[in-house]
């Protein structure tokens, strides 16, 4: 029997009874994804499944996200929608991408088709004197865009805002990573795009705040300072601690996240030797505004 246990945080949920290394029945997927939308993160422990397996199951949200050519080689062999985050160097050669999401963003939102999920593996995670590190911490969107002063939820009721993939890359290079700079060829496979800044959350159907950090860049037609004094204003008010959980993970935890409802950043709080192995597969929001989609896999609990 599937049982969700909400924490006593903002967001978060525990989930047993399930075996990701079989199918899911249609009932649990249903419970699964009513629960990502009201809870946003999702934690399956004891699941030390492969990477077919996750990518089996990660399929069932959406259409996986292939891996970007410049990072290709970092992925588990022979499955680009399965990338290898980790710090753990193997003949001089490392296996995964070491400082993948260390800064507050929400995934994909510099694509057309917007990201809908994350599930993540743990293989391997760093403890130091009894203290596990590498953390993923969140925010939630959804309260907060409940929160907002009446006169900015319509002030911004219809506006859109420009995401660019190359605004994450080079925060984390003034941060010190060793990433080199995209190419105009790695630019042009994902050329900035505009989402309105208020989106309805499919699943849960609450409104949430859709620019994040990591690749907003720009309120549409706005003047450049407004633009920046109010994109302050939303993250600032986005990463209030009340908005905030932090996911400290256990070998074989399975984490779903919702995209659409939070923030989230890894924490790189551990040394080039205290070695993270995390397998991760990336979810499109290509299935989930559809209401067919929505209908079939959540039934009578599908919004209106
Ligand atoms: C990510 O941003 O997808 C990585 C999160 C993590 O490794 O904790």
């Amino acid at each position: 029997m599937i049982r969700i246990e909400p924490g006593n945080a903002t967001l978060g949920a525990r989930v047993t009874g399930v075996d990701l290394a079989r199918s899911l029945s249609e009932a649990d997927f249903a419970a699964v994804l009513r629960a990502l939308g009201q809870y946003g993160v999702l934690c399956l422990p004891n699941q030390p499944i492969e990477a077919a397996a996750l990518r089996t199951f990660s399929a069932r949200f959406g259409g996986l996200q292939a891996m970007s050519s410049g990072v290709k080689d970092r992925g588990e062999p022979g499955m680009p929608e399965v990338s290898i985050l980790s710090n753990i160097v193997e003949n001089g050669r490392p296996i995964g991408i070491p400082d993948a999401g260390q800064d507050w963003h929400t995934d994909m939102t510099y694509n057309r088709v917007m990201g809908f999920v994350n599930v993540l593996v743990a293989k391997k995670v760093p403890v130091r004197n009894g203290k596990v590190l590498g953390a993923t911490e969140f925010t939630n969107t959804q309260a907060a865009y409940d929160d907002l002063p009446a006169e900015v939820k319509t002030e911004l009721a219809d506006v859109t805002a420009t995401h660019d993939w190359n605004n994450f890359h080079e925060i984390m290079r003034r941060k010190g990573s060793t990433r080199p700079a995209l190419t105009e060829a790695q630019r042009r496979e994902r050329p900035p795009v505009s989402h309105p800044v208020f989106l309805t959350h499919p699943v849960s159907g609450r409104k949430v705040i859709y620019v994040n950090p990591g690749f907003t860049v720009k309120i549409d037609g706005w003047e450049d300072d407004a633009s920046r004094d109010m994109l302050d204003f939303l993250f600032s008010h986005v990463l209030k601690p009340k908005y905030r959980y932090a996911h400290h993970w256990t070998v074989g935890d399975v984490l779903v996240w919702d995209h659409i409802g939070t923030w989230h950043q890894a924490v790189g709080d551990y040394t080039a030797d205290e070695h993270r192995l995390m397998k991760r597969c990336q979810v499109l929001a290509d299935k989930v505004f559809d209401p067919v989609f929505l209908e079939m896999a959540l039934g009578a609990h599908a919004p209106a």
